[in-house]
């Protein structure tokens, strides 16, 4: 009885507030208050929206533009503009403007809005993938947190040391730097680099391109692409067990490639069962592609600012001769060398404000709720936009220009600096790829100075973050500058 008396006072209570707040909010003529309006903006052309100028921006080096663009043209005071209304990718989107917007966005997740990937990337990843990164993504966190990476600071030492006596060293001219998979996944067969890369290259240009599906088109490229790379994946590991099989010993190094391979393997399925060999090749791919560009894309934005910019570099020599001087010879980089990286770290952070690989991404309200005051309806999609407060003085004065200092310190506002995103779906291989990095630059300066063929060269997103010619460089070691 008490319970009963309990539920219809609470059903009582909740009618006459909902009444109170009913008449409060009705206007003289009795009407309901219209629902808030949708955030400013333009919807564009019809289906294309806004996607040619979004898309246009980013080629031209300045994804940044799309934004203030916008803010000047709808908000009243740019500087404090919120939120503006466009249409991308086929989708009404509402485009988060601050490092506010990008807080709201990554702590709302599965709350207000769900992670939401454009229909590109459903069509080339196939549908039974949709789910792959969450069903792997424990397995992924609990591989590559910190503690669990510490020991592959020595193999990734040894892998990019061999890279360099292999491909760098005794470069007569000059050298084209763009790194490689065999570098990134110790994969050493050069027939199979270059077939996975060129399935790399088609699958990443058709992620955000115009979604037209047609014989000849990016989408259509990247799409059987990405099946042939499936299967390739496949026979691969096949192989790969079967070698292990014959020479259980196996490489006493490892190396990157098995870390990844052996890491999936150890996976089992939501039943139970271990993985089929298709399932492990579709999450391969899928780690492959979101780690690989990103990461080399970042090793040439390095490369880049440290050959434009002489006292950055002579200040990340000092510091990595200092870790170098202080091993024996042979002796390999381990956690503590890492460690005492601070300066060359930020370096890492002020190349990833200026040049983040990821433009931003994407989620879907779950729900109708108000931002801002602006009603975002349910399915309607949003986006953090990473240039977008990289380069806003607010949060990084005279943004344009190069200060590793500002990740000195307690470092920039929060959620203002989101190379790896944020909330929940925050790229899992943020210190995996910080470590390859660090342990590539540590390699690549205390042996040598470059210059860039092309002084003028830049990094363009189209649609990933690449350079204009390739980023041809004069390598100049350092014994041959000592003994000139
Ligand atoms: C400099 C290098 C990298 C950058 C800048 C980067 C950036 C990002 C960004 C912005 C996201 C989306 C996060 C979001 O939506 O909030 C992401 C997701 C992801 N990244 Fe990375 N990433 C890098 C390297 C890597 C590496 C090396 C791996 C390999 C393990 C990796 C694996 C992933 C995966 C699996 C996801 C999807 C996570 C999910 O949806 O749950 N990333 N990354």
């Amino acid at each position: 009885m008490e319970l009963l008396i309990l539920i219809l006072s609470s059903v009582f209570v909740c009618v006459c507030v909902n009444y109170v707040i009913r008449v409060l909010t009705k206007n003289d003529n009795n009407e309901l208050p219209p629902a808030p309006p949708l955030p400013p903006g333009s919807a564009g052309w019809p289906m294309i929206g806004e996607t040619l100028d979004y898309l246009n921006t980013a080629r031209d080096g300045v994804p940044e533009k799309f934004i203030e663009d916008r803010k000047k043209k709808y908000c009243t005071f740019p500087e404090v503009c919120k939120v503006f209304k466009t249409s991308l990718l086929l989708e009404p989107m509402a485009v988060m403007c601050t490092a506010a917007g990008n807080k709201f966005l990554f702590s709302n997740e599965n709350k207000l809005v769900k992670s939401w990937w454009p229909n590109n990337i459903d069509q080339i990843f196939a549908s039974s993938e949709k789910s792959s990164f969450h069903e792997i993504r424990p397995v992924l966190t609990k591989h590559l947190k910190p503690d669990s990476l510490q020991k592959f600071i020595g193999i990734m030492d040894a892998i990019t040391k061999e890279h360099l006596d292999t491909y760098w060293e005794n470069q007569k001219d000059q050298y084209t730097s763009t790194m490689s998979l065999r570098f990134f996944f110790n994969i050493e067969d050069p027939q199979v680099v270059a077939e996975l890369e060129g399935f790399i290259t088609l699958i990443s240009a058709g992620f955000i391109s115009l979604p037209i599906n047609f014989p000849g088109t990016k989408l259509n490229r990247a799409i059987e692409a990405s099946q042939k790379m499936r299967k390739y994946v496949e026979n691969m590991l096949v192989e790969g067990r079967k070698m292990r099989t014959s020479s259980p010993a196996g490489d006493a190094r490892g190396g990157d490639y098995d870390l990844w391979s052996s890491m999936l393997m150890q996976t089992s399925s939501v039943d139970g069962q271990p993985m089929k060999d298709s399932d492990i090749a579709n999450k391969l791919c899928g780690l492959i592609i979101a780690g690989y560009d990103n990461v080399i894309a970042t090793l040439d934005s390095i490369i880049m600012y440290l050959s434009e910019l002489p006292h950055v570099y002579d200040a990340v020599l000092k510091e990595q001769m200092e870790i170098a001087n202080s091993k024996a010879a042979g002796e390999l980089l381990n956690w503590g060398d890492v460690q005492k990286m601070k300066y060359t770290r930020c370096v890492v952070s002020e190349v990833l404000r200026l040049k983040p690989p990821v433009l931003g991404t994407f989620r879907e309200a779950i729900t109708d709720f108000i931002y801002e005051g602006y009603l975002i309806p349910k399915g309607m999609k949003l986006h953090w936009n990473a240039y977008g407060t990289h380069k806003n003085p607010e949060y990084f004065p005279n943004p344009e220009k190069f200060d590793p200092s500002r990740f000195q310190g307690d470092g920039p506002t929060p959620f203002s600096y989101v190379p790896f995103g944020g909330g929940a779906p925050m790229c899992p291989g943020r210190e995996y790829a910080r470590f390859k990095i660090l342990v590539f630059m540590h390699n690549l300066v205390t042996r040598f100075r470059w210059e860039k063929v092309f002084p003028d060269e830049k990094m363009i997103m189209d649609p990933i973050l690449v350079p204009t010619k390739g980023l041809p460089i004069r390598l100049y070691p350092h014994a041959s500058i000592q003994r000139a």
